[in-house]
């Protein structure tokens, strides 16, 4: 069997083989509420054969999310609405996960083919952003946030505990914890955002206290047999050494309870120079996955059956997340197991659709 086809077992969770779906926004939710689409979106990606579906970057709070059309998982009808999203993949055999979220000053922004850029000051669409220092982001992403108070930073570390007892309560056997890509979290540890004097800025342990801080409080509410994930971004490819850094953050969120580490970019600042190209995190995670010792993700054109199966065969990662392949062909994992000459294709499908297309195959 390769490697890319072989069961994984994580806490009291096993995932059928080392495809995952990263989360991707579909920014097409109304005021945190999904749809039908995320329905459809979501249930198809599960029914493509992957064992773990991430969904979406979800707001604990309305102004953690990125968009207008961001979803969220701060009220009941919103669980009620995930609760069917996790039935769907479910059904489908694969396990459910949703990556919960705060966009700090990346907040309150366009819809990415709206212009990616933040909603204009004088729209009554946009709102108030908040991070732990008052300097915008760059970029297109001009909006100045208000500097964190100590009230706000519990507040949104309770919105994290309660998104996370709605994810259960919803359905969800796997939690990520999105410490990455500019956002909140991940603009607490960068020194690009965090130019704060009190306890949660300065030094590496002062930078690092509020993605700790979080993870351990969600992980007192989060049940120990299930996975608890997170997306950090290690380093920000700025010049800088601070790999060092993230890894040594990656070690003590495990000494805090995290089952599970997706490696991924800071994406801090706009004048970062990330070395895009064919699965370049995976020398990164693989550094992750032997000096930090956790089980290890990532992502980032990663699109290959073959180079796919070979990162994990290599120790490299445990499993593999995509994005984008999986967008544009769902069954990428059913593909990948034929491409791997895996016999049966119930390795990768649900059975109404496996048993024909075995007859098929081998007729
Ligand atoms: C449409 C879209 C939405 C995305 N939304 C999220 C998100 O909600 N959370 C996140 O951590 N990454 C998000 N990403 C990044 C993906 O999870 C993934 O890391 C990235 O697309 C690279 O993987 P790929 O080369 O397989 O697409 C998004 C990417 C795309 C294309």
């Amino acid at each position: 069997m390769p490697s890319l086809f072989t069961p994984l077992t994580v806490k009291d969770v096993t995932l059928r083989n080392r495809i995952a779906v990263s989360p991707m926004c579909q920014y097409s939710a109304d005021f945190g509420l999904i749809n039908d689409w995320h329905q459809v979106h979501l249930a198809g990606l599960a029914r493509g054969g992957a064992a773990l579906v991430i969904a979406e970057a979800t707001a604990v709070a309305p102004e953690g999310r990125i968009t207008p059309g961001c979803a969220g998982l701060w009220n009941d009808a919103q669980g009620e609405a995930w609760s069917r999203a996790v039935a769907a993949i479910k059904a489908a055999g694969a396990v459910p996960g949703i990556q919960i979220a705060h966009a700090g000053r990346k907040a309150s922004a366009n819809r990415p083919w709206e212009g990616d850029d933040h909603i204009a000051a004088d729209d009554p669409r946009g709102w108030e952003t908040i991070a732990p220092s008052a300097i915008a982001m760059g970029g297109g992403l001009s909006k100045l946030p208000r500097a964190m108070s100590l009230a706000d930073i519990e507040r949104v570390k309770a919105d994290f505990v309660a998104t996370a007892q709605r994810a259960l309560a919803a359905g969800f056997e796997w939690l990520e914890l999105h410490f990455a890509h500019g956002y909140l979290a991940q603009s607490f540890f960068s020194t690009w955002s965090n130019k704060r004097n009190d306890g949660y800025g300065g030094d590496f342990a002062g930078r690092s206290r509020f993605a700790l801080e979080t993870l351990a409080a969600v992980r007192a509410v989060w049940p120990e047999h299930l996975p608890l994930s997170a997306r950090l971004g290690v380093t920000e490819f700025d010049g800088s050494d601070d790999l060092e850094e993230g890894i040594e953050l990656v070690r003590r969120m495990k000494a805090n309870g995290l089952d599970v580490i997706d490696v991924s970019v800071g994406f801090s600042t706009p004048t970062a120079n990330v070395p895009w190209g064919p699965a370049f995190m995976a020398p990164i995670a693989d550094r992750v996955r032997r000096e930090a010792g956790l089980t290890t993700t990532t992502s980032w054109f990663i699109s290959e059956p073959a180079q796919a199966d070979a990162l994990i065969a290599e120790g490299k990662v445990d499993f593999v997340s995509l994005g984008r392949p999986l967008l544009e062909n769902p069954h990428w994992p059913y593909r990948a197991a034929r491409e791997l000459g895996v016999e049966r294709a119930a390795w990768t499908l649900p059975t109404p659709y496996a048993h024909w297309l075995d007859r098929y195959r081998t007729a």
